[in-house]
């Protein structure tokens, strides 16, 4: 079974002390994850070893680095490397969120760049797609996606790809409120799979889970998920919430 993923992306986003009590009261609710189900916690660089003692030892919750630079060290002032990632143990990292690319203009061919540091380090990419409202208007959005993945993944092995995780979070539905219906995202995901699998075949492209992001909230996650080709939630906003987010988790299949 694929893994079945509810991770939160706390973007830039509360103070240390903050932070600290939002993960003791989620982990304090204390879920129960099984083999397939996965917790992930995307918290700002300082904040990365206070998060990775929170979870150690409980099943199935694990933390993410946000974003990580497209070289492997030298003088880069202020940026961080996969290699330092790993050399605190982070398992996850975030790559080419909408945010980074529209802010900080990352290019499809730098984010192969970081994805091609972060699996030599043995961190596992959690590579983000997803399309503008006027590509979503145009009717375009396959062939947008499409070759976000091209341009990023295709270079990476069978063996490879299939140990990453990818994120469609259509841009539209990105802290607006306005989720895609869960007949939406099934379509684009099972498209998106379908992109891989032409690529790699059927075996790979079903063992890549797919999360959707985009105004994930306790109360449209379960349908979200239940959909067969969304393997759980890239969750901003709701992530903010302990409540709200530990909701979300109990919602992954
Ligand atoms: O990384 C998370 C996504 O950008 C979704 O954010 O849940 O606030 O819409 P959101």
């Amino acid at each position: 079974m694929r893994k079945k993923i509810a991770a939160a992306n706390w973007k830039m986003n509360c103070t240390y002390q903050q932070g600290e009590q939002l993960l003791q009261d989620i982990l304090g609710a204390n879920i129960a994850l099984q083999d397939h189900q996965q917790a992930i916690f995307a918290v700002p660089f300082p904040y990365l070893i206070m998060a990775g003692a929170k979870v150690e030892g409980k099943k199935g919750y694990s933390i993410s680095a946000q974003n990580v630079y497209n070289k492997k060290s030298g003088a880069y002032t202020g940026e961080v490397s996969a290699e330092m990632l790993k050399s605190i143990d982070i398992k996850y990292c975030l790559v080419g969120h909408s945010e980074r690319r529209e802010y900080f203009q990352e290019s499809n061919q730098a984010l192969a760049e970081k994805l091609d540091l972060l699996l030599a380090n043995g961190i596992t990419p959690i590579f983000c797609c997803g399309e503008p409202l006027e590509i979503r208007e145009a009717g375009t959005q396959n062939s947008y996606v499409a070759k976000q993945l091209e341009e990023s993944l295709f270079h990476l092995s069978a063996e490879v790809i299939s140990t990453i995780v990818i994120a469609y979070e259509p841009i539209w539905a990105i802290g607006t409120g306005k989720t895609a219906t869960a007949a939406q995202a099934q379509e684009i995901h099972a498209y998106l799979r379908s992109v891989l699998a032409g690529k790699y075949g059927a075996a790979v492209a079903d063992a890549i889970p797919v999360l959707y992001g985009g105004s994930v909230k306790g109360n449209n996650a379960a349908e979200l998920f239940a959909c067969p080709d969304v393997d759980g939630g890239l969750v901003g906003g709701a992530s903010l919430n302990a409540e709200e987010f530990a909701t979300i988790i109990r919602s992954l299949p």
